[in-house]
């Protein structure tokens, strides 16, 4: 939700900056723009709407240089979508140039207070704090550094990440943190700054994570960090980052979402290798599992496509583990905490490790002293550093802004992670559990579904591209999967379209069905296909289109979509593969722009 990046000490820094927004793309793409400053001879402001090419193009024709500069992708939070709204902002004598990613509360407050006599070019929050750092230079005296302080020790509530810059001092970026993500990068004869180090694998692959409350002075040859007492810190350690800067490339791909479909095999390969050793038994860390066993309650809080993996995982624990699970959206835990159980564990499920709803609960639940666990694709993330423990996705970057493998990664971490502490409490369901052969069956059914996209490509265009709502239903997990197809589908394709439990349809919104509305069921447990498949009848006797996705073993002559048969616990690992191609072609077939679809953003790190 918002990108920054920034560099000093390179001649280069308008390529490495534009290059790092476009790494970034995926955290906002309303408008871009950046700051550059050549060694005090000249500086540039450009600002663009639109996507980050747009910004490259006008950075092209203007033939700009410099070797320290600051730029930002936007999300827009406060204001719409302008090039004056777009970041960098600057203070009315255009000395101090800002970006930012967060939310300031008390924007207005402080405007009123300290501002009223000064000119705003935006509607921002943000525009606020530069203007603040400039009051208190110009009527206080005060060097930028101190400035900045002063105005950063007025924003109560906020969540910020930050750079500024001061005209006065070219090569030098003041950095400050707080919620939101922000990472110094270690370059040779060069530092740099980023949201994600993805944006910056160019560079370096050693960063330095920040903490809240943390001030930082960066310069070509070295980087000061002051925590939020004002301390000198000298002790961060750099953590290198193993990820090949092509890792985060598409490719002969068109789009990330389907170079990323098509990742899923190996992705259980993978996971299967890391965790599993040679006999098939979980390699979970002891701690983990002891902490976990000596609570009574699984609390599982995430957001979005996590929290339906989330509702996959309680299937699993409960099976498999026999440990009673609790799913909960963070941003509704975070304000209205249910009575927790006696000894509750918390699991935090989370692509980016950065959500801020996810993590108001986090903090709220350290604060109580309790323990979690963050299984997350992005190593040293905000999550993972303030959990006791992590578990690891090892998905490899997730770009496209609809999350795929990270979703299938997680659903197949919960299953480790349950078959381990099922087997340390000698439960039979987790020690007849083969999860190694059933992932290697996971692997080779997801290679047999995407290796027929262009049959869910026809159906996407005989049934979906013209269709303006449409329902997926379900029961059991099966009605979890119906959610998170449900979900990518309505927010790449833009078509409104609802995952059901099948036996409440009737109880209410069957009223919806018209001649020609697609109805997806999916049916992949023994238990419930009968019923799932009379629901079907039901919508179908009411005009509906429907379609079913359904295993081999429970398959009829007439069913559309065929899956190989797995392990029923683990059926949400494949029946999901077509959903997520059907959403990516309609969006296709409709000529949206898949990887970026209209005013979302990947990396939630807003309430
Ligand atoms: C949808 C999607 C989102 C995320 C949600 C949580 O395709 O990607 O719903 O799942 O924003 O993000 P993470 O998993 O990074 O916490």
């Amino acid at each position: 939700m918002c990108g920054i990046v920034g560099v000093t000490g390179n001649k280069d820094a308008v390529n490495i900056l534009v290059n790092g927004l476009k790494k970034l793309e995926y955290r906002g793409y309303d408008s871009a723009g950046l700051y550059v400053n050549d060694e005090g001879k000249k500086d540039y402001l450009v600002k663009r709407t639109g996507a980050i090419s747009n910004l490259k193009s006008a950075v092209d024709d203007m033939d700009i240089s410099g070797s320290a500069g600051i730029a930002h992708t936007r999300w827009a939070t406060h204001g719409g979508v302008t090039v004056e709204n777009a970041h960098p902002h600057y203070s009315q004598d255009k000395r101090f140039y800002l970006v930012h990613n967060g939310v300031i509360e008390n924007y207005r407050e402080l405007k009123e207070k300290y501002l009223s006599d000064v000119e705003f070019t935006s509607q921002t929050d943000t525009e606020v704090v530069v203007q603040l750092v400039d009051y208190f230079a110009t009527k206080e005296g005060l060097n930028a550094k101190d400035a900045f302080k002063k105005a950063l020790s007025k924003l109560k509530g906020s969540s910020y990440a930050f750079q500024l810059m001061d005209r006065e001092e070219p090569d030098t970026i003041y950095v400050a943190k707080n919620k939101s993500p922000l990472l110094i990068g270690l370059g040779e004869d060069c530092n740099v700054v980023c949201s994600d180090s993805l944006a910056m694998l160019n560079i370096t692959h050693d960063f330095l994570e920040l903490d809240d409350g943390d001030f930082v002075t960066v310069k070509p040859d070295s980087v000061e960090i002051e925590d939020k007492d004002g301390n000198a810190v000298n002790d961060r350690k750099p953590f290198h980052v193993d990820i090949d800067a092509s890792d985060a490339d598409k490719g002969t791909y068109p789009y990330y979402m389907l170079k990323e479909i098509d990742e899923q095999p190996n992705v259980m390969r993978k996971l299967s290798s890391k965790y599993l050793n040679s006999d098939g038994k979980p390699v979970v860390d002891n701690d983990l599992l002891d902490a976990i066993k000596q609570s009574d309650r699984l609390y599982i809080v995430a957001a979005g496509t996590s929290y339906h993996a989330g509702l996959v995982g309680k299937n699993l624990f409960e099976k498999l583990a026999q440990v009673p699970t609790e799913v909960h959206v963070a941003s509704e835990f975070a304000y209205n905490m249910p009575l927790l159980a006696d000894k509750p564990f918390f699991i935090f499920l989370s692509q980016s490790g950065e959500t801020a709803d996810s993590r108001e609960v986090l903090v709220n639940i350290n604060r109580l002293g309790y323990k979690s666990l963050t299984i997350t694709n992005v190593e040293n993330s905000t999550l993972s550093r303030e959990s006791n423990y992590t578990l690891l996705l090892h998905a490899g970057p997730e770009i496209s802004v609809a999350s795929t493998k990270a979703y299938t990664a997680q659903i197949t971490v919960e299953a480790i992670l349950a078959k381990a502490l099922g087997e340390s409490d000698n439960v039979e369901a987790a020690q007849n559990f083969n999860l190694k052969q059933q992932l290697g069956l996971v692997a080779t059914g997801m290679q047999a579904i995407v290796d027929e996209k262009e049959t869910i490509n026809e159906l996407s265009k005989k049934y979906f591209v013209n269709a303006n709502r449409s329902f997926y239903i379900g029961r059991g997990i099966d009605y979890f999967v119906s959610l998170e197809s449900s979900l990518k589908l309505k927010e790449i394709s833009y078509i409104l379209a609802e995952g059901f439990a099948s036996g409440e349809l009737k109880h209410g919104t069957i009223a919806l069905i018209e001649k020609g509305t697609p109805v997806i069921g999916i049916i992949t447990q023994s238990n419930t296909a009968g019923l799932t498949r009379s629901n079907l009848e039901e919508t179908m006797a009411r005009g509906a289109k429907t379609i079913t996705i359904t295993t081999e073993s429970l398959a009829k002559d007439n069913d559309d979509i065929v899956i190989p048969d797995v392990d029923e616990l683990l059926t949400p690992l494949l029946s999901v593969i077509p959903a997520q191609l059907l959403a990516y072609y309609t969006s296709l077939n409709k000529g949206l722009d898949v990887d970026h679809p209209r005013n979302l953003a990947k990396s939630v790190t807003v309430q």
